[in-house]
């Protein structure tokens, strides 16, 4: 994992297969099937890293030789939470490396009159003692990521036991959710240039939703 000195809570991704993916898959050639089978790959490796510091316990088992005191992570089950629609195929990834995880969703839709970010379903897991990965592939103005992790406040999560996952990010997506969330930590693949005046990010990878599921 990478640091940059301006954002002390972002970690980059920076393994060589990530890297390798992400080229893939920035690739305007590439199929709908290739693009999610990736960010499959990538929320897995990725999985990986953001799960590299959770607290161990350990719980008495018995071997078919002896007792022990084996290693077992602490707390309740890990929560994954997509923002919809883009996060759901990054949720899949993290299922396949955590398969007891629970799966909660958060629904965001873009009010077009007020720019800002407006529910439509929010289901989740219990909130105690319970770490929460929020994954949305794209950190672009920050406002969803921001409204996702004030949904989970509301819902009785704090802020130490959320992690945010983006596929890319921009600046300023990231300067907008430190200075809301300055705790949460942020692990992304890719820490891009900047936004284009409609939000996109540059070099980016176009709109993820769409070329996710095939849609216009
Ligand atoms: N959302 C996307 O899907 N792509 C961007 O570049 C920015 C936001």
């Amino acid at each position: 994992m990478r640091t940059v000195p301006e954002f002390p809570n972002l970690f980059v991704a920076d393994h060589p297969l990530i890297q390798h993916k992400l080229s893939h898959m920035r690739d305007k050639r590439r199929s709908t099937m290739g693009f999610r089978q990736l960010l499959r790959e990538i929320a897995l490796l990725m999985g990986y890293e953001l799960t590299r510091d959770l607290p161990l316990t350990t719980e008495r088992i018995e071997t078919p030789l002896v007792e022990m005191d084996a290693p077992v992570i602490e707390g309740k089950k890990v929560a994954v939470v997509p923002i919809l629609r883009a996060g759901l195929v990054m949720a899949e990834g993290l299922l396949e490396l955590m398969p007891g995880a629970r799966e909660g969703h958060i629904g965001l839709y873009r009010d077009h009159e007020t720019k800002q970010p407006v529910e439509y379903l929010v289901k989740l897991p219990a909130a105690a003692g319970r770490t929460f990965i929020l994954v949305d592939p794209m950190l672009a103005t920050g406002n969803s990521a921001v409204h996702a992790v004030d949904v989970l406040n509301r819902h009785g999560v704090t802020d130490d036991q959320i992690r945010f996952m983006a596929l890319v990010s921009a600046p300023e997506g990231v300067r907008v959710f430190h200075d809301a969330h300055p705790e949460v930590k942020v692990y992304t693949a890719a820490l891009d240039s900047h936004l284009t005046d409609d939000a996109y990010i540059v070099p980016g990878l176009g709109d993820a939703g769409d070329r996710l599921f095939g849609t216009k």
